[in-house]
């Protein structure tokens, strides 16, 4: 068979993924297309996404900004991406469109490869900075993950308390500005960025000053353009283990994959190459 795979969102353009999955399908010895199909948020965009049924794709990921909105459309939504309230990865099955999200996984998935041993403290401390649709995604996991202090810092308190809603019984979770967070990161085992502050090409920018942090820590980015962000070069100065965002798009693409064909294709090799790629600007 020849699987016809897929991305929606806007502006994708410069998306990696078509190249990741042309990688994977190459790997699996598989047959198949990975396309673009931007849809601008200015048109009719639920036609735009209704129309694809039409080209019967086996699969496609979803990105910004219709990770919310594509979910009116599917037939079934798998429980962790309706706890989260996003889908990254559709799957289809004989017409059927199956919601997922693949973006909490990946994520947990690239830090216990860089960072095995903070999975083995649970009750390590972390402190989540930002409250956006992929902090959503990755607060779910870490509490799935059983880890019991989560702090989540955010300009605006209203979005890091519905996050914490999403919290158990065993996790405690602090809501607190930036500034405070900027005061307590000396607090903190690991501290992971998901805002766009930082992002090409503001690329001068960070949330918040590093003044403070522990050199003991673990300091994570989901932001890979560009790789190294200037809150990931501050915290290499003071001394911190950085953790890169591209491997978080790698993992959550080994999982939509996987989704899609049963095949899990090994992504270590692939990571040293995306990292080029992207410092090209490519
Ligand atoms: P994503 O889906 O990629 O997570 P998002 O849902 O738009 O993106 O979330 C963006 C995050 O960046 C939010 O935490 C947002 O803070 P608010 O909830 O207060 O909007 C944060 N953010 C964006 N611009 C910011 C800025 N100039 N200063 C501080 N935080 C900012």
């Amino acid at each position: 068979m020849e699987y016809r795979l897929g991305l929606i969102g806007f502006p994708i353009k410069q998306s990696m993924s078509p190249w990741i999955h042309e990688q994977f399908l190459k790997k699996a010895d598989l047959k198949g297309d990975y396309d673009i199909f931007e849809i601008d948020p200015d048109g009719p965009v639920d036609k735009k996404i209704s129309d694809l049924k039409n080209r019967q794709l086996d699969g496609f990921n979803v990105t910004v900004p219709y990770k919310k909105r594509i979910i009116s459309h599917l037939d079934q939504l798998d429980e962790d991406a309706r706890s989260i309230g996003a889908v990254n990865t559709v799957v289809s099955h004989n017409g059927n469109w199956i919601g997922y999200n693949t973006d909490w996984t990946g994520y947990l998935t690239a830090l216990k490869h860089h960072y095995p041993t903070i999975f083995q403290k649970k009750s390590c401390s972390i402190l989540l900075i930002g409250a956006g649709g992929a902090a959503r995604g990755i607060f779910y996991g870490l509490i799935k993950e059983g880890f019991t202090q989560v702090d989540i810092a955010n300009r605006t308190q209203s979005s890091a308390e519905a996050i914490a809603m999403l919290g158990s019984t065993k996790t405690e979770t602090a809501i607190m500005t930036l500034k405070d967070a900027e005061s307590r990161l000396g607090h903190y085992d690991l501290i992971i960025q998901t805002t766009n502050i930082g992002m090409k090409p503001n690329v001068t920018a960070t949330i918040m000053s590093l003044e403070q942090l522990h050199q003991d820590s673990i300091v994570s980015d989901i932001i890979y353009q560009p790789i190294k962000t200037e809150f990931l070069h501050q915290a290499s100065k003071k001394g911190a283990s950085i953790h890169y965002g591209h491997t978080m798009l790698l993992y959550q693409a080994q999982y939509a994959f996987e989704l899609w064909t049963s095949k899990k294709i090994p992504v270590d090799d692939m990571a040293e190459q995306l990292k080029r790629k992207l410092e090209e600007g490519r």
